[in-house]
């Protein structure tokens, strides 16, 4: 068994993206710019904010936050994504997910611009993801992929199984697979005996949030497995979505939680602010 180390990977990243940036101030003046929409006090959301601003800084780019709190107003946060639209010093926009109940979270994510999509949530970039066009992709299954190229696995004709059908992990994971030529199921919460799906496959991509969902009888020997899950565990800890102890030994690869998935979705959404600002400087040359 091998981990498949996203820590490492990321930070490999991260020095390409600060090369980047260092490469487009010389050129053309152009400083990258993320702005970061945060509304309300969910912990998880204001600790991904919060890593996701130091990244911003490790890199040099410009970022800004707005935090809104829990009652702000749909119309509110509507004018503060025109604003971001109209403002030429960012690049990236990002709400992040999810919002609370009362606001219109589709309404809002096709408010963004689709040339500062850095989420790649906008229906016109899921729209070219699936069709197998250029376009911003969602940072966690991208950073997926990436992890996959790093150790030189390919995805071409393995059957995958994607567990978790969510718009910002299982539907764009798929697609991905897809487009790299897999055989890909998606299996969600209305599906009948997971297991006969998960044990079919060559790989297993799991983000749905819940603790050990994945166990040793589940998973057929030499697999490899992606673990997307983040979740608190009763002492603490952060845990996957994968009996980690007992899967591991039976698989070929594996991603830990922490230190795998995780660093890459960050890495990723550097890496797509960079490739905006980079078509920004180009456009207004
Ligand atoms: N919430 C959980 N994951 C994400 C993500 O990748 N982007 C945003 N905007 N919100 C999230």
């Amino acid at each position: 068994m091998q981990l498949l180390d996203g820590k490492a990977l990321s930070k490999k990243i991260e020095q390409n993206v600060s090369e980047g940036v260092k490469k487009l101030r010389e050129k053309s003046g152009i400083v990258p710019g993320l702005a970061v929409i945060l509304v309300g006090h969910d912990e998880a959301s204001k600790a991904y904010v919060g890593m996701k601003k130091k990244a911003c800084d490790r890199v040099g780019f410009y970022s800004v936050t707005h935090e809104m709190p829990d009652d702000i107003s749909q119309e509110a946060i509507e004018n503060t994504i025109k604003m971001m639209n109209n403002n030429p010093n960012i690049n990236g926009i990002l709400v992040q997910l999810p919002l609370p109940k009362h606001i219109d979270t589709t309404k809002l994510l096709e408010l963004v611009d689709p040339s500062k999509d850095v989420d790649g949530f906008h229906p016109y970039n899921v729209g070219r993801l699936t069709t197998g066009l250029d376009g911003f992709v969602p940072c966690t299954p991208l950073g997926v992929m990436e992890l996959l190229a790093e150790y030189g696995i390919d995805v071409k004709g393995k059957n995958c199984c994607v567990v978790g059908a969510s718009n910002i992990v299982g539907k764009p994971m798929a697609s991905l697979l897809l487009n790299a030529n897999a055989t890909v199921e998606i299996c969600h919460i209305f599906t009948d005996d997971l297991k006969k799906h998960t044990l079919n496959a060559d790989m297993i991509f799991v983000g749905a949030g819940v603790i050990n969902l994945i166990k040793e009888d589940m998973v057929k020997e030499g697999a490899i497995i992606i673990d997307i899950g983040i979740n608190r565990a009763a002492d603490g800890r952060l845990v996957g979505d994968v009996d980690f102890d007992n899967v591991s030994s039976k698989c070929s690869y594996i991603t830990p939680v922490p230190g795998g998935v995780g660093p890459m979705t960050i890495a990723m959404l550097l890496s797509n602010t960079l490739k905006a600002a980079q078509v920004a400087a180009k456009e207004s040359r």
